[in-house]
């Protein structure tokens, strides 16, 4: 669980062969989450750097998580696209699942954007609707930034009060509004998994104030919070949770609801990184 003594070295590493392989330094970083791959297409001068040319760089196990870093252009300002990211579940260390998060800061990516696919704890929410994440609920069991603190990214103990960006929040609603989407605002769970939650589990959620459930983003979102990365993430609602509905829950159809919310994803993600990279460029200039 404890990173190993080199770990820094291995960012380091790491993040010097991507740099290596672009022209330009990647201000937003972008985390997309089952099925979402299409949002890269719209980079402009891509190149694609596969996970298994990056050492250290943890390797996906999941049907639907291709494994690869699209480093290209939004108008003026460098992104880093991820297609797929690995999860606790997979058997992966909280270190490790958070390698390519840290990556990203390192390369110099003040943003991150994360996407996922959740179920419905909040009953007003419908399979194929869309969440802004506003709060999390850490219920992995682990956080990413446990053992030897590594101070040049940032500090022992820092703040979470605000994990979820407000000015992002308020590009993202904006986005949502001109495409005439609605983006439902809540509280994401993040649990181990890989089993699907049980009903009893899912009152549990509703109890605690959760909105949506699934089992990724609430580590990247930590440790982007660790190295001082302002955060948007996005849920796409693939199912209810366990026992909001009759039908039992699969992956397969978790796939199949992220392919059908994908286009209005894929334009609501395009517009918000368009508004980020504008944003960005101000603050740099
Ligand atoms: N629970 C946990 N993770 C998920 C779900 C769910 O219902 N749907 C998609 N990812």
């Amino acid at each position: 669980m404890i990173p190993p003594d080199d770990h820094g070295a291995r960012l380091a590493a790491a993040a010097e062969a991507v740099a290596r392989r672009m022209d330009t330094k990647p201000l937003i970083g972008v985390v997309l989450g089952s099925g979402l791959g299409a949002v890269a297409d719209s980079l402009e001068d891509p190149t694609t750097i596969p996970y298994s040319e990056i050492p250290g760089w943890p390797t996906s196990t999941v049907a639907g998580h291709a494994g690869q870093l699209v480093v290209g252009r939004i108008g003026t300002v460098s992104a880093a696209v991820m297609q797929g990211r690995v999860h606790l579940y997979e058997g992966y260390a909280p270190w490790q699942v958070v390698f390519p998060t840290r990556v990203l800061s390192l390369l110099g990516c003040r943003s991150l954007v994360l996407t996922n696919a959740a179920g419905a704890v909040n009953q007003a929410y419908r399979p194929a609707d869309l969440m802004l994440i506003n709060d999390h609920l850490n219920l992995q069991g682990s956080n990413p930034c446990t053992g030897a603190n590594l101070e040049h990214l940032g500090e022992r103990f820092f703040d979470m009060t605000e994990p979820y960006d407000r000015r992002y929040r308020e590009l993202a609603l904006a986005a949502a509004a001109r495409r005439g989407l609605t983006l439902h605002e809540g509280v994401y769970a993040g649990l181990l998994g890989p089993s699907f939650e049980t009903p009893a589990e899912i009152r549990m959620l509703s109890g605690f104030g959760a909105d949506a459930v699934g089992m990724s983003t609430v580590p990247e979102a930590i440790a982007a919070g660790h190295a001082g990365m302002r955060v948007a993430g996005i849920s796409c609602i693939t199912n209810m949770a366990a026992g909001l509905s009759e039908a039992p829950l699969n992956h397969e159809e978790v796939m199949e609801v992220g392919a059908q919310v994908r286009d209005s994803v894929v334009g609501l993600l395009q517009d918000l990184l368009a508004t980020i990279a504008e944003e960005n460029l101000n603050d740099a200039s």
